[in-house]
């Protein structure tokens, strides 16, 4: 880690240099299709990897200072800063997404050990489907509890802490044993022929009416496919492995403020925290969080409140003052607008995540150095006819507790969540948002 003498010279030799051009976050939808086959091309908010790794490149010289994302998802960042040299560290609450991340940067899996651990955990299920026991037929649920139990002993831990326990090994350890647990359940949830619709939020059953899957046969013999899923997963991480430099690369699972950090030790991060779209970061990965032993109920329930930006109301809200008067204005607009549920719970659900907002920010400013600095994407949205103008919002709340905001890059945004929704489109017909990367810089 650099002292903060030291930190402040390369701020000082980045600033002289000429800046790196931000691409636009979003994917290329092209390419997303091509690689769909890999579980974490699946996250509908992921960064475009060009994007991420030109952020990382922007904010560390490689080898001098370490990334950190609040907000991991499906880990583009930490994988970008893993190609560009750069030690990364990050914590997501989504546990599967948690672990989905960290498989991403495990350049170390073997093909011959993982699908060894496969052939090892489902051959007792196949002796014992042989023998016509009733209680032993091979569905999803036990190939994956005899995987997680076989990995669990491999871990040396117990099954219920699996999880947790493979995110906090460092890259490089049990690598095959993330990426066969990953593989296992990518390949159930195809078979399982769980589609989504554009709204990420919604799972359906049945033949996907986009036709995206059509040239997987749901058919296939488990093995098979799990090789096949191995192969193309095996591939792409040592794609990405080869010719870059490996960094030390640590995914927690949790909230953003549960990340094992001290004060004063955030020097560059780089994230985007989930919009106010009312998207649920849960739905998309019930079958495997569901599969991992996350049955419907409390444990769930308790998931989907603790993320920002939920639709559900977690607490009593603070009384108190926001430190940005944009999102108080616009609270009040809120409040007073004629629709159904306007004063109520939609009022409740924005103040929520302002709250949110400035907790995180907040939370930043006590464990980051004085002259930290991150890039964060964020999107505007409406209420209605109310436009939230998240660049002014998050400034506000920024510069309260003393970061600075720049606009890096911004895009116009015609298909969003609120265009699929006919009362949206009712309310505001030309509602296009917009995307922005923001600049944050330590004030002090
Ligand atoms: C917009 S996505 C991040 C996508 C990521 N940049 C990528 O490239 O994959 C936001 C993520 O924040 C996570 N999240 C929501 N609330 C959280 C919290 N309180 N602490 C940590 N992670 C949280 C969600 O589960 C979701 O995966």
């Amino acid at each position: 880690m650099l002292r903060e003498s030291e930190q402040q010279e390369l701020d000082l030799a980045g600033a002289a240099s000429n800046r790196v051009i931000i691409p636009s976050p979003k994917r290329d939808a092209r390419r997303t299709r091509e690689r769909r086959h890999l579980p974490w091309e699946t996250n509908y908010a992921a960064f475009s990897p060009n994007f991420a790794e030109a952020a990382v490149r922007q904010l560390c010289l490689p080898g001098r200072v370490k990334v950190f994302d609040p907000f991991v998802g499906a880990g583009t960042t930490l994988e970008a800063a893993a190609s560009v040299g750069v030690e990364a560290y990050g914590i997501e609450l989504n546990p599967y997404s948690a672990l989905l991340a960290r498989c991403r940067v495990s350049t170390n899996a073997q093909m011959k050990v993982v699908t060894d651990i496969f052939r090892s955990a489902t051959a007792p299920l196949k002796r014992t489907r042989a023998s016509k026991s009733t209680t032993s037929l091979r569905t999803p649920s036990n190939v994956v509890e005899s995987l997680v139990g076989a990995v669990a002993a491999r871990a040396n831990c117990q099954a219920s802490d699996l999880l947790g326990h493979l995110c906090l090994r460092p890259d490089g350890d049990l690598d095959s044993e993330i990426v066969a647990l990953v593989a296992a359940l990518h390949v159930l949830k195809k078979q399982a022929a769980v589609h989504y619709r554009s709204n990420p939020a919604w799972l359906i059953q049945g033949p996907s009416p986009d036709r995206i899957e059509d040239d997987e046969s749901p058919a296939e013999n488990l093995e098979t496919a799990f090789r096949t899923q191995v192969q193309l997963m095996i591939e792409d991480l040592h794609l990405r492995a080869k010719g870059s430099a490996a960094r030390p690369i640590a995914v927690y699972p949790g909230p953003f403020q549960t990340a094992p950090v001290q004060s004063r030790q955030i020097s560059r991060f780089l994230t985007s925290p989930p919009y106010l779209n009312r998207l649920d970061y849960v739905n998309p990965t019930l079958p495997e969080l569901h599969a991992l032993g996350w049955q419907q109920g409390a444990r769930l329930d308790d998931l989907r409140a603790r993320m920002m930006g939920t639709t559900k109301m977690r607490r009593k809200l603070g009384a108190g003052r926001l430190s940005s008067t944009t999102a108080t204005k616009l609270l009040e607009a809120i409040s007073e607008h004629p629709t159904k549920a306007s004063g109520t719970y939609y009022l409740k659900f924005f103040r929520q995540y302002f709250e949110d907002m400035a907790d995180f920010l907040g939370w930043m400013r006590s464990r980051s150095t004085p002259t930290c600095r991150g890039i964060v994407v964020l999107q505007d949205s409406f209420y209605k006819e109310i436009k939230v103008p998240i660049a002014q919002i998050i400034s506000e709340f920024a510069e309260a507790v003393d970061f600075t905001v720049e606009v890096l890059h911004e895009e116009k945004r015609t298909r969003h969540m609120g265009t699929l929704s006919p009362h949206q489109r009712a309310h505001a017909p030309e509602k296009a948002l917009t995307e922005f990367t923001f600049l944050l810089s330590r004030t002090r």
